[in-house]
């Protein structure tokens, strides 16, 4: 198990937004953080990923803990936040060189140009290398987003709405982007609203006022919440208490088996 976490709680302004939530990430992983806007999903990234801490609770990376070792830990962990910070007057291939720059700064230069070629290739980027960002596409800006957080090639990604505001083509061709980095021996937790590239997930991990109301496989989830298709999901955290939707999860026997209990 590359990730693990327990009972973490986040309290922001005096309120508890993430409210003793458990979650695991394998290597080869694709997770999907789901929940109705405001449920918490950008609170637990950042709790999971150690860039906000949860105040309780633990979060184990490769054996270790995230939140005492985190200077050293988060070299090898990616974060794409929701509003991307790509400098916009430079070209791709700057914007990545000046990170490995940054990020890699024992590298000798054709390393560093190495790791850069490498990202441009694995995100399809080979056409815009040259042109500057403030020209690029939605979708193509979000790419070098992400190749900004794989130029240190770490082993477990977060993205937070890393396809919101793409076009449906865009959208399925950046999750399966996500699905071939993770295929690779990573982890990959995205947060995400858009449901038709949920059969690319591996696992799901669904969030309802701050608290978990189910993690596990994506080809249960229908069955547990009883709807015919994912769109009527949000729906029926609506129609259910959350506390009926806790009960049924541990009952279910899928609290054991995907979050030891
Ligand atoms: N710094 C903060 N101080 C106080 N409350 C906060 C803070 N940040 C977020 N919140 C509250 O925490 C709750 C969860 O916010 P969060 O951004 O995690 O939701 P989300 O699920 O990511 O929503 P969205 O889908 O709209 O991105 C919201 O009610 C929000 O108002
Ligand atoms: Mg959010």
């Amino acid at each position: 198990m590359l990730l693990m976490a327990r009972k973490l709680r986040v309290v922001l302004g005096g309120n508890t937004i993430v409210h003793n939530v458990d979650f695991r990430a394998n290597e080869g992983e694709l997770i999907g953080i789901l929940g109705p806007s405001g449920s918490g999903k950008t609170t637990l990234l950042k709790a999971l990923s150690g860039v906000r801490p949860a105040k309780a609770g633990k979060v184990v990376y490769d054996g270790r803990d995230l939140y005492a070792d985190f200077e050293e830990l988060k070299l090898t962990i990616g974060f794409v936040p929701q509003d991307d910070v790509v400098p916009k007057a430079l070209r791709v291939e700057r914007v990545l060189g000046y990170t490995a720059d940054l990020r890699l700064p024992h590298f000798g230069k054709e390393e560093k140009q190495g790791r850069v070629d490498g990202v441009i290739r694995s995100l399809g980027l080979a056409n815009s290398r040259r042109q500057r960002v403030s020209r690029l596409s939605g979708g193509q800006r979000k790419r070098v987003s992400v190749g900004m957080e794989l130029i240190s090639r770490p082993r477990l990604i977060f993205a937070d709405e890393p396809t919101s505001g793409l076009d449906p083509a865009l959208e399925r061709s950046l999750m399966q982007t996500f699905k071939d980095l993770a295929g690779e021996g990573r982890a990959v937790v995205v947060t995400t609203h858009i449901m038709s590239s949920l059969d690319l997930l591996d696992k799901v991990c669904v969030v309802d006022q701050g608290k978990l109301v189910y993690f596990g496989p994506v080809d249960q989830i229908k069955d547990f919440f009883e709807v015919d298709d994912f769109v009527h999901l949000y729906g029926r955290l609506n129609e259910v208490p959350i506390d009926k939707w806790q009960h049924k999860y541990a009952a279910s026997g899928l609290r054991a088996k995907f979050l030891g209990g």
